[in-house]
């Protein structure tokens, strides 16, 4: 069951041959894993939360411990869930192709679990905590003080998520790596995303002007299906192993 799908020869060919492959994931990569995502209209977390009371710094700076729990809360959950196929048929990917990135949007911190190595993970790692004062990461931090967040042992900040909120800059190293590389590929698979959020939904259309083949895997249609050479319409845990058998069907694991 080399390709049930029908896949275009084109893409499995381009699979096969590109030297340069970046993909971009969202949080529809972690849906299989049991990670809520962000704008589906019923589950996701925007429905029933308000970005603007819980991921931006105006929120955290006027209730600090609402943000914190929020957070350790959806830590907590991310720690008890497993990478899926899709992330591990990232992670072999990465093993077929001379030149390989992962750019995600995710914080869960499942494509490294997954075994994937060359990652920006542009938006954070749900995981890390660091000084709201001067971002240092913070490994060890004491959760006893009901009423406030726990502070930095070193100067006596609140402790934050190692998150990206809205209104802050991408860590400007993270979004460089990224953007070079979109820009110079010639295989971009954008994988369970909105493709509402910039900077990473611009990725796609530097990799499209780079003439690089552009390839959706979402169950519905985006802002960025209009660029893409290939819709491949299901759930990433299922059509990224199919692509990747079907492009590498003899060495079948
Ligand atoms: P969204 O929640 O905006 O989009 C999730 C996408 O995944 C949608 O297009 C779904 O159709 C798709 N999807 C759902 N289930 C899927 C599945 N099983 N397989 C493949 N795709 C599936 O999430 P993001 O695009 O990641 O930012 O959101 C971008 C950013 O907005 C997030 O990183 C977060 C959020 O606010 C910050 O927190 C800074």
């Amino acid at each position: 069951m080399a390709d049930p799908f029908g896949f275009a020869p084109a893409l499995i060919d381009r699979m096969r041959t590109a030297r340069r492959v970046v993909v971009l994931t969202g949080a529809g990569v972690s849906a299989e894993s049991g990670v809520p995502t962000f704008r589906d209209a019923l589950t996701g977390l925007w429905a029933t939360f308000d970005p603007r009371e819980l991921a931006t710094p105006s929120a955290f700076a006027r209730n600090p411990k609402l943000v914190w729990d929020w957070y350790a809360q959806r830590r907590a959950q991310v720690a008890t869930v497993s990478p899926n196929a899709g992330h591990r048929a990232l992670a072999e990917l990465e093993e077929r192709v001379p030149h390989f990135l992962l750019v995600t949007q995710n914080v869960d911190g499942l494509h490294a679990r997954a075994g994937s190595r060359a990652l920006v993970e542009l938006h954070g790692n749900i995981a890390r905590v660091r000084c709201s004062r001067d971002d240092q990461i913070v490994e060890h931090w004491d959760e006893r003080n009901d009423a406030l967040p726990p502070r930095c042992p070193a100067c006596g900040s609140f402790l934050r998520p190692d998150v990206v909120w809205f209104e802050e800059m991408l860590p400007a190293d993270a979004i460089e790596r990224a953007e070079s590389a979109a820009r110079d590929c010639d295989l971009m698979l954008v994988a369970g995303t909105s493709g509402e959020v910039y900077p990473a939904a611009a990725l796609p259309h530097y990799a499209r002007a780079a003439g690089a083949r552009v390839v959706e895997i979402n169950p519905n249609a985006t802002p960025l299906s209009g660029l893409a050479h290939d819709t491949l319409r299901g759930a990433s845990a299922i059509v990224l192993p199919a692509l990747v058998r079907a492009a590498w069907p003899q060495e079948a694991t």
